[in-house]
């Protein structure tokens, strides 16, 4: 069985999926990782993501591995563990950059296809119930209004010890939903089929319990 789950950055797509890959004994992959190490690759090498021929190029030389340490998905880039450094604030706006070119896709969309063949697997990203796994048993487009997404990143930055201010978060935001769904080339969007969760207003275990009835439901 494959679960797509697609939706905005800041929705709770990863926590959730998370959750819900534990309770089922499913493997989860979180595919906006693939994009972050991708841009974490151009960001070190100075290409821009208007230079889509370098891009490609680069891509071709370039190996990004899924690999899972105690059930954990780690990522590596050319052979180096980037988990944790791609998810710093300058990767995310690059990750969105990087993600709307068509040759950044394909290579993408293609491991992600190959590595969710295997399994039992749950999906998050954008594109999911769209384009890469138009067959997946089940779809949810999860979302929550920006203001209450932008607390949530900023709530997590400020754990983390990382000074941001609220405005700058929320603004960043709308910056990358505009350019997610904006895209040519799969843009983020909900698929006609998919089953929406406003998740504004409910905390992460009513969401997964709501989820997981879903998914119970469908098992049976
Ligand atoms: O989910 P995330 O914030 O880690 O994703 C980072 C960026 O990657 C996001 O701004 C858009 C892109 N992305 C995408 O285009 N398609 C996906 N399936 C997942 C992420």
């Amino acid at each position: 069985m494959k679960i797509a789950i697609d939706g905005p950055a800041g929705a709770g797509k990863s926590t959730i999926a998370k959750k819900l890959a534990g309770e089922l004994g499913f493997v989860y992959l979180d595919t906006g990782a693939m994009y972050r190490a991708v841009a974490l690759k151009m960001l070190n090498l100075q290409i821009e993501p208007t230079d889509s021929k370098r891009v490609e190029e680069t891509l071709e030389k370039t190996a990004i591995e899924i690999r899972y340490e105690n059930g954990v998905q780690k990522v590596f880039l050319d052979g180096w563990d980037v988990s944790e450094k791609i998810r710093e604030h300058a990767v995310s706006k690059a990750a969105s950059d990087f993600s709307a070119l068509s040759c950044v896709r394909i290579k993408m969309v293609e491991l992600q296809r190959e590595l969710a063949e295997k399994r039992n697997t749950i999906l998050d990203g954008r594109d999911i119930g769209t384009f890469v796994l138009p067959n997946a048993e089940i779809k949810f487009f999860l979302t929550a209004s920006v203001d209450e997404r932008a607390k949530r990143r900023h709530a997590e930055l400020s754990a983390k010890g990382m000074n941001c201010s609220f405005e700058e978060i929320k603004r960043d935001i709308e910056q990358r939903d505009y350019n997610d769904s904006h895209r040519e080339f799969a843009p983020l969007k909900k698929a006609d089929d998919a089953i929406t969760v406003d998740t504004t207003s409910m905390s992460i275990e009513q969401v997964a319990a709501h989820m997981l009835a879903i998914v119970r439901k469908k098992e049976a």
